[in-house]
């Protein structure tokens, strides 16, 4: 019986230890480094409405097809998909949709890695009290001379990499939450908090390019960790009991919850301070140090804020190399320390060309079509490789599957879950991520 399979790696010992590993693969540097930075240069409102909606109708019923199929196969997304495809009567190739979550995974973490070497740079820079006082100019003087130092982010790019403890997230996700909370406190005392609000929620559809619908609904994969296998491996391990959509639900929630109230810390101090929302991967850099150089206590909070960010970013590098790891483990034998420790090797090298990009390599020499290494590779992955992901995980899910293996796994009977789970992962997720996809190429 398929629905017997057990997983070689272990299983989670509860729901909750499910949720605490979901929500801190989902939680990160998508959530406060992104969000903020993407809504910042697609023009506020009328995207975080696209994203929200993108979160609804589409990353919820692909992470619930993400966990069905991974609590089935029990395996790495590679041999998931083949088993499962083979079981269905349809091509082992399947499997490749493993491969390109491996891919995926590899360029993300890659890049993902770079950045949040500069938070832990920051947390030492807070620490220090560099930030006192700090003025906008000021603040943003330092990150430059940061980014524009590649030897100095080779350093924290490698430490980054080469941290190997796993601490409790059940600790540090609530406290990162809190301190949050401290900071859109802080923006609210900054008298520009109401425009901030507004540059959030007030959607101005004249600002909306197919191009921004697009990174709007990549930016939804990206920041619930979708498309690339990562919550298909953790499904793998997760008990048969457990509700698949109550989970999922709980997941999405929580994630979209931190992202938002990034954004409300982060724009009044933008606005505030007179800084163009427009000024990319840098944004939160440059201003949350502002907040942290004028509140009491700032040197202490923001260093914690900075220690918190890289322990979130932390808890998602793991989801991002978790299927390759498994893969090698499965079929090669590895152990699991060999295994990320290999994999880990290929991903630092990658990363490389995303600390070039920020200085040595972002010349006109050194970018495709305007876009540096790291772009190039943030494109790819966000904006293409997860929403193609996520739609042939869809297809599978709803259209290869079988009814009753696919119902059977996500047990919620006949009832309206199921069917609405149904109905938006049969068409609405498909016919969503191609619509999106031919409207940037320009075909529709
Ligand atoms: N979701 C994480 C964030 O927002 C990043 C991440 C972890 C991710 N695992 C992933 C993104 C898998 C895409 C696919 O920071």
């Amino acid at each position: 019986m398929p629905t017997q399979r057990t997983s070689i790696h272990g299983q989670w010992s509860s729901r909750l230890a499910f949720i605490f590993a979901a929500t801190g693969s989902a939680v990160g540097l998508g959530n406060i480094w992104k969000f903020p930075y993407m809504t910042g240069e697609n023009g506020g409102g009328a995207f975080v409405l696209v994203y929200l909606v993108c979160v609804a109708m589409i990353g919820v019923p692909i992470m619930m097809s993400e966990v069905m199929l991974g609590r089935r196969g029990r395996q790495s997304p590679i041999n998931t998909m083949r088993t499962l495809a083979e079981e269905e009567g349809y091509s082992r190739l399947w499997g490749l949709l493993g491969w390109m979550g491996v891919l995926a995974g590899f360029l993300i973490l890659s890049y993902y890695s770079v950045i949040a070497g500069w938070a832990l740079a920051y947390v030492f820079r807070t620490a220090g009290g560099v930030f006192n006082g700090a003025t906008a100019e000021g603040v943003d003087a330092v990150f430059t001379e940061l980014i524009s130092d590649p030897e100095r982010l080779l350093a924290w790019h490698t430490i980054f990499m080469a941290a190997g403890l796993e601490l409790a997230v059940r600790l540090l996700m609530p406290a990162l939450f809190v301190l949050l909370i401290l900071l859109v406190g802080y923006a609210m005392s900054q008298g520009h908090f109401l425009e901030g609000v507004r540059f959030l929620f007030e959607p101005d559809f004249s600002k909306l390019s197919g191009q921004a619908v697009l990174m709007a609904m990549g930016q939804a994969f990206f920041s619930l960790s979708l498309g690339m296998g990562a919550i298909m491996i953790y499904g793998s391990y997760l008990p048969r009991e457990a509700s698949i959509a109550r989970t999922s639900i709980t997941v999405a929630v929580s994630d979209t919850l931190v992202a938002v109230i990034a954004g409300l810390a982060i724009f009044p101090i933008v606005f505030a301070h007179g800084l163009p929302p427009t000024q990319g991967p840098g944004l939160i850099f440059k201003t949350l140090p502002i907040a942290f150089g004028h509140m009491p206590g700032g040197a202490l909070f923001g260093s914690l804020f900075f220690v918190l960010l890289v322990f979130a970013a932390w808890t998602s590098a793991i989801s991002l190399i978790e299927p390759a790891v498994a893969w090698l483990v499965e079929n090669h034998g590895f152990t699991r320390v060999h295994a990320t420790v290999s994999a880990g090797a290929v991903i630092w090298t990658i990363g490389l060309g995303t600390i070039f990009s920020f200085s040595t390599w972002s010349g006109p020499e050194y970018t495709l079509f305007g876009k540096t290494f790291f772009d190039l590779v943030d494109f790819l992955t966000a904006n293409i490789m997860l929403p193609l992901g996520g739609l042939l995980i869809a297809v599978f899910a709803a259209w290869l599957m079988s009814e009753r293996s696919a119902s059977d796994e996500l047990a919620m009977g006949d009832g309206p879950g199921y069917r609405i789970w149904y109905f938006l992962v049969r068409y609405v997720t498909p016919v969503g991520v191609v619509f999106v996809f031919l409207n940037v190429i320009g075909l529709l």
